[in-house]
């Protein structure tokens, strides 16, 4: 009987795996003939070596932009890039793939990051905030912010303001801004912006992802008439490496591993929606919406609650150190 149980919900999942990859791969593919070509466009892409960030760059480059990896780690990003050279081969050329240091979890090393890119690109056409941490147990950044909130949102939040002198004289460029669907159950309690009262990794990771939508919304609106857009989105459920801190009892994972199989997106299919962002004609223009699937979604209130982001806005202003 539980054998019996076991193949239907085998069979049932292998044949909804066929049916999600048959109808995603042509969204992909009609997507990819939208996609205007990147040719000679310069896009930085942060945690670009792993998960949606290295799908989003290596798609990119197919579309011969010049790509810069912001990654926190060399090593791992020089294997990144070797690795997507290689899966492209001759598509690759046309673009450039460029590493650069960038630890969101030190606003040294964001500031240093920045200054370099400043010296060295004479233009900046999209800047993609796709760097993430999720659940991690209660840390700090070099700076002393909660971990989830200070480079999610915060680390995030210097970077592009930054760069946005350039991202204007850049103009028309684009800031595509990668939350999540769990922006839902986040609150912004201003009074334990760091979590020393208390700590959920699940409220924390939440919280940092509404801060994502809020910092878009009134950055779109800070924008308005500069030719720079700013968006946001969420990928679905993605199987990546993001899920590092949660632990699956060693007996669940193979059944874990069976059912991300079945239902999870692949990398390059929740990448879709950062590289239309990024790249195509559609959305032209089009600034301080919330997508999901490459269209535009609905928002609940507490994530347009124009107050609690100027509030935050301010507030990560001075946390940042961008005003004393
Ligand atoms: N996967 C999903 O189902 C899902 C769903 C909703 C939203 N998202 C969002 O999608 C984005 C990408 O995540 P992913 O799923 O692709 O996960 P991933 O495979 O773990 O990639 C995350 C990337 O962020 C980098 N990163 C982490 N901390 C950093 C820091 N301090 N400085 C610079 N880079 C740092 C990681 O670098 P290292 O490799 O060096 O750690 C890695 O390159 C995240 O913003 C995440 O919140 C993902």
């Amino acid at each position: 009987m539980a054998a019996a149980a076991l193949l239907a919900a085998a069979l049932g999942g292998g044949l909804l795996l066929i049916a999600r990859r048959y109808l995603s791969g042509a969204g992909r593919a009609s997507r990819s003939a939208a996609a205007a070509l990147m040719r000679g466009k310069t896009v930085i892409v942060t945690g670009a070596n792993s998960g949606l960030g290295r799908a989003t760059a290596a798609e990119l480059l197919r579309l011969q932009a010049r790509v810069i990896l912001g990654c926190r780690d060399r090593g791992r990003a020089e294997q990144a890039a070797r690795e997507i050279r290689a899966e492209l081969g001759a598509q690759a050329e046309g673009g450039e793939l460029v590493i650069r240091e960038l630890d969101l979890a030190s606003l040294r090393s964001v500031r240093s990051f920045c200054q370099r890119v400043l010296q060295e690109e004479p233009k900046l056409d999209v800047l993609i905030n796709n760097a993430g941490i999720f659940q991690c147990p209660y840390m700090k950044t070099e700076d002393g912010f909660e971990m989830q909130f200070g480079v999610n949102h915060l680390g995030h939040f210097l970077l592009t303001n930054l760069l946005l002198g350039l991202l204007k004289s850049s103009a028309p460029s684009r800031i595509v801004v990668v939350s999540s669907k769990l922006y839902k159950y986040g609150e912004i309690n201003f009074e334990d912006l760091n979590s020393e009262i208390s700590y959920n990794k699940s409220f924390g990771y939440s919280r940092s992802k509404l801060a994502n939508i809020l910092f878009t919304r009134e950055l779109a609106r800070r924008l308005e008439g500069t030719g720079v857009t700013v968006n946001v989105l969420h990928p679905g459920i993605v199987r990546t490496n993001l899920g590092r801190y949660v632990n699956i009892p060693l007996l669940a994972k193979p059944l874990f591993n069976l059912v991300s199989w079945a239902f999870f997106k692949t990398p390059l299919e929740g990448a879709q929606t950062s590289i239309y962002l990024a790249s195509s004609a559609e959305v032209e223009g089009v600034s301080g919406k919330y997508f999901g699937d490459c269209k535009e979604e609905e928002l609940l209130p507490k994530a347009m609650d124009d107050l609690v982001a100027r509030k935050l806005w301010d507030i990560s202003e001075v946390m940042v150190g961008l005003l004393k």
